[in-house]
């Protein structure tokens, strides 16, 4: 890594960039119907991470891509992500109050406006797709469009969802409850990844490497996720002790917290083992596989 790399300065351009965007394309507040629109933004722009844009701008920058063809599939990942988090949240789901530092959306706008506001989301996710001129072969923008459905429906994040509530007050198998994260979690930041790489036009190795990277980080996010939901601080800006209140099928849970935290920073090694190719162009994705498991938020 460069000495003076700085994932802090890259982490804040990277949010400002995306944040910027993101105001850009989603129907102003005071746009018909307003409370709607007004409830889309009060959890989109509630600010959060932006871990999978992010992501998203920084594979399509490690394989010598331009960031600025990334930017709406980057945003496009973000507005279903926000989606997911908003009907997460709902009672009949996780029933938790507090997100990014606010009450949950159906806490201010009821749940009907937040269930329609994450429907809403998840379309105009698509609709800045379908908008987008990367990457510029055709069949390569469908591809991109068919990765992010599938990484987001059935056989992807919500299914993933489905199998995490299901599985609610039940002794599972490891095996099942890494299939549970890979799919609720671990899908959506493997298409953010791979929607990088593809606008900056992967092929075979790359490819290759790059999915594995994200199978490895996406998997270590989610641990780290059910870490920090018993020994988070202040600043996680949600709910803390849910999934224990919930009886969630956990790693902590299953695994014990050390074993948990072993596995979270094996998954990042591993990661990392698959970036080593890229030197410096890699320097901020590597960045990112270390701050997903010593994130504090
Ligand atoms: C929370 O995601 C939900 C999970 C998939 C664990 P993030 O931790 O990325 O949440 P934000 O986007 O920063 O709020
Ligand atoms: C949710 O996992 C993953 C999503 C697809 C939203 P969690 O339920 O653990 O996420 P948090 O802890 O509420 O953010
Ligand atoms: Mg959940
Ligand atoms: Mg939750
Ligand atoms: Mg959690």
């Amino acid at each position: 890594m460069t000495q003076n790399f700085s994932l802090k300065s890259y982490l804040t351009e990277g949010k400002k960039l995306i944040e910027d965007y993101l105001n850009k394309c989603l129907p102003a507040p005071q746009t018909w119907p307003e409370t709607l629109h007004q409830s889309m933004h009060y959890s989109l722009m509630a600010g959060g991470k932006r871990l999978r844009p992010i992501l998203c701008l920084a594979s399509t920058e490690c394989l010598g891509g331009n960031q600025e063809e990334a930017l709406a599939a980057a945003a496009a990942l973000e507005m279903i992500h926000t989606y997911s988090l908003i009907h997460d949240d709902l009672p009949a789901m996780d029933d938790d109050d507090l997100r990014r530092g606010r009450p949950t959306n159906h806490k201010v706008y009821g749940e009907a406006m937040a269930i329609l506001a994450g429907d809403a989301l998840l379309t105009e996710a698509f609709r800045l797709l379908s908008l987008s001129h990367y990457p510029q072969d055709p069949l390569s923008r469908l591809q991109l469009i068919q990765i992010i459905a599938e990484a987001s429906g059935s056989q992807g994040m919500v299914g993933g969802q489905a199998i995490d509530l299901l599985s609610e007050g039940k002794k599972i198998t490891l095996e099942a409850l890494e299939k549970i994260h890979q799919n609720k979690t671990g899908k959506l930041i493997l298409a953010s990844v791979q929607a990088g790489a593809l606008i900056a036009g992967a092929q075979g190795e790359d490819w290759k490497r790059l999915s594995r990277f994200a199978q490895n980080i996406g998997l270590s996010f989610q641990i780290a996720d059910d870490i920090l939901d018993i020994e988070g601080g202040e600043d996680i800006g949600k709910d803390l002790g849910s999934d224990l209140e919930k009886n969630k099928a956990t790693y902590p849970a299953l695994l014990g917290l050390e074993a948990s935290k072993k596995r979270a920073k094996a998954l990042m090694e591993e990661a990392l083992d698959c970036l080593s190719i890229y030197g410096e162009k890699g320097q901020a994705l590597k960045a990112i596989a270390e701050y997903v498991v010593s994130r504090k938020n």
